[in-house]
């Protein structure tokens, strides 16, 4: 682009502007040299991210200072993204808008449960979104392991008077439905097999819809054995690909046989993560196929692998 800027200037332009969220000038002599002045901020625009050419139109957006998220140290006062958060507000955003897709599927004052919360940017962002955005009721609760963490978001919450989010330090294969009005699961990066838990919680409960990015899926590279597949499986980064690929695919079958639709999608450009794979599932009430079942148990015999969630959810029915 630059070389065409420059070739365009010598034929007919001594002076070239260019705006983005920066303003350059570029001025050529009468020698046909170039120089490139007046490289400043442009104020103007807070939307455009680093990375992109052109400005996206996210449902929490930049710019726009957020109590919570500043808490959490997503942004600062000025309601600017933190540059080592980026990701993280992408990351959100992103999700927001996979929800957004099956937001009609929740019922109103039903309960969504995020499965090892952590520092519970997704419970802050769904409450934002139902509660704040769609002025809807909807209760938010966080499970996570770490206390100190769980304290944190429980007094950041009362600080705004979230009375509807709250979070539990408690082990998710634990929780309970008590009152039966959990119509959604969350996971985003439950280790290894949290995520085998937190889907099998959301069957068990019959809930609506389940959003869940799985990471760190190392199960499955202990157990697998395939003869016919020595050419990959004998080296162990293509091995421990091919495992989580493996443990997620018998992941959403599982969740088909037990009656979702199961979208596996990308959730992340793999440039920001490689923990990408989202798999999102709405509850259909159609009896799946039989032959669903029978292909799967093919398969995990072949690779001799017993998931988690097999175990869970075949041994237990
Ligand atoms: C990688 S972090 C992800 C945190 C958060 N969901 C996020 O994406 O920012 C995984 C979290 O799961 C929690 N965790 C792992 N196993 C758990 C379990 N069995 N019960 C509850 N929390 C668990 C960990 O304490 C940790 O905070």
């Amino acid at each position: 682009m630059i070389d065409y800027i420059l070739e365009v200037m010598e034929e007919n332009f001594k002076q070239c502007n260019i705006t983005g969220n920066k303003f350059i000038t570029i001025l050529m002599n009468k020698k046909r040299n170039f120089t490139i002045t007046g490289v400043k901020n442009n104020i103007n625009s807070k939307k455009v991210v680093k990375g992109h050419n052109k400005a996206k139109n996210y449902i929490i957006g930049e710019g726009e200072y957020v109590d919570w998220m500043y808490q959490l140290g997503l942004m600062d006062k000025n309601g600017a993204i933190l540059q080592h958060k980026q990701k993280k507000f992408r990351q959100i955003n992103k999700f927001l808008e996979m929800l957004k897709d099956i937001e009609s599927e929740i019922p109103e004052n039903s309960i969504i449960i995020d499965m090892g919360c952590g520092k519970s940017y997704l419970s802050f962002a769904m409450y934002h979104y139902f509660n704040i955005i769609k002025k809807r009721n909807i209760e938010i609760r966080g499970y996570d392991l770490k206390k100190d963490v769980v304290d944190y978001c429980n007094n950041l919450s009362d600080k705004f008077g979230f009375k509807d989010l709250k979070f539990y330090c408690e082990d998710i294969a634990g929780i309970e439905n008590k009152d039966d009005k959990i119509s959604m699961i969350i996971s985003l990066h439950a280790c290894d097999t949290a995520t085998d838990y937190a889907i099998y919680h959301g069957i068990r409960w019959g809930c609506k819809v389940m959003m869940n990015v799985p990471c760190c899926q190392h199960e499955l590279f202990y157990q697998i054995k395939n003869e016919n597949m020595d050419i990959m499986l004998n080296h162990g980064i293509i091995k421990e690909r091919f495992a989580s690929l493996l443990t997620d695919s018998i992941r959403a079958r599982i969740i088909e046989i037990m009656g979702y639709k199961v979208h596996v999608m990308e959730f992340i450009d793999m440039e920001h993560t490689p923990k990408n794979i989202m798999i999102r599932s709405v509850k259909t009430n159609k009896k799946a196929n039989e032959n669903l079942k029978i292909e799967l148990d093919k398969l995990v015999e072949e690779y001799n692998v017993k998931p988690t969630l097999y175990n869970l959810i075949f041994k237990n029915n």
